[in-house]
């Protein structure tokens, strides 16, 4: 047998930066897209919309370990993951295959700026996502200080295709059944998904819903334009994307909010190109 035998799982091992999990479960959406969950080990903390290493061992029995957004709500004793499956790629043409059971590496120190604390208070949050950048935003969603702090949150996700509409149903419903946000999500939280590349209701990039006003519709104010005073934003997914929605929403005069210094608008980079 060769060192690429699937067949073969040598138990991982701890280190100081990774814990050792174990795989609950695993939904592949389609081809390009999958979601697994995992163990949380007790002292694993984080806040809603960070991103943490998520690994395997590589040929040379060192770990390939690639960043990841927490898709779960914080108060979950699980750890939820949203995966794209690269064909070629060093970490995702193997995680793609994990299994119940399987063991994978999960680092010891959450950390990003697609937080609360990196923002002013405010009226109406935006959350902008493309692809796998609804991850971090499926966590914050859940978090029931998001509920307090704003009036109304509003989740844009853009995709190419329908199967890449992740937790469709789920967000559809507004989040009906969650355990803890279930009645204030009924109130506040909009869905607004967009397709590119095939027949959909909603058909777009985020820049077209934002032109004909798609993305304000359910914003209980009747204001169809950003405005920094009140709107918060966070942008998560293609690099293309953010650096589009920078130059967009700086010129509209919104600041950059990091940990140290709370702004108008977040950004992450959920890939790299
Ligand atoms: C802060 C941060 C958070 C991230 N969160 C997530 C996440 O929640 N889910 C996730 O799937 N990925 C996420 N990524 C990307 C992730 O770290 C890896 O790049 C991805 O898992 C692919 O790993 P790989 O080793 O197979 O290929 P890599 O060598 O890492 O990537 C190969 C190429 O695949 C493309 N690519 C990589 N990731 C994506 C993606 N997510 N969507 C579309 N194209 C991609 C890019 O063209 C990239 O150059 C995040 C990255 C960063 C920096
Ligand atoms: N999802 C699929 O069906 C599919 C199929 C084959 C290969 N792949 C591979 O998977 C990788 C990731 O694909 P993906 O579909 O997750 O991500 P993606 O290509 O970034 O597309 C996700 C969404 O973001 C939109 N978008 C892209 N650039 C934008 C920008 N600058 N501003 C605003 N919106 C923008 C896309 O619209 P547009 O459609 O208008 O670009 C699409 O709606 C690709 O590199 C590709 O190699 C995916």
């Amino acid at each position: 047998m060769t060192s690429n035998d699937t067949s073969i799982k040598e138990p991982l091992t701890e280190t100081k930066a990774l814990t050792v999990e174990k795989v609950l479960s695993v939904k592949h959406w389609n081809e390009h897209l999958f979601s697994f969950t995992i163990t949380r080990p007790d002292s694993f903390r984080f806040r809603s919309g960070e991103f943490v290493m998520i690994g395997l061992p590589g040929e040379n029995g060192k770990p390939i370990l690639r960043a990841y957004s927490v898709a779960s709500p914080s108060y979950a004793e699980e750890l939820e993951f949203l995966s794209i499956k690269v064909p070629d790629g060093p970490l995702t043409s193997k995680l793609q295959k994990i299994q119940p059971g399987d063991q994978v590496y999960l680092g010891r120190k959450p950390t990003g700026t697609l937080v609360t604390d990196a923002m002013l208070p405010g009226k109406r949050l935006f959350l902008l996502s493309t692809g796998t950048g609804l991850a971090p935003f499926l966590s914050i969603i859940r978090d029931p200080d998001i509920y307090d702090m704003f009036d109304k949150i509003v989740l844009v996700h853009s995709v190419r295709r329908v199967s890449d509409l992740a937790f469709r149903e789920t967000l559809e419903s507004r989040l009906e059944g969650d355990p803890l946000v279930e009645d204030e999500a009924k109130e506040q939280f909009a869905y607004v998904p967009t397709v590119t590349r095939e027949e959909f209701h909603t058909r777009g990039r985020i820049h077209q819903l934002i032109d004909d006003g798609t993305i304000f519709q359910d914003t209980m104010f009747n204001r169809k334009y950003f405005d920094p005073e009140t709107d918060r934003i966070m942008l998560c997914g293609s690099m293309a994307m953010i650096r589009d929605f920078e130059a967009y929403f700086e010129k509209l005069g919104f600041i950059e909010g990091s940990n140290s210094s709370p702004g108008q608008f977040v950004i992450e980079r959920a890939f790299v190109d």
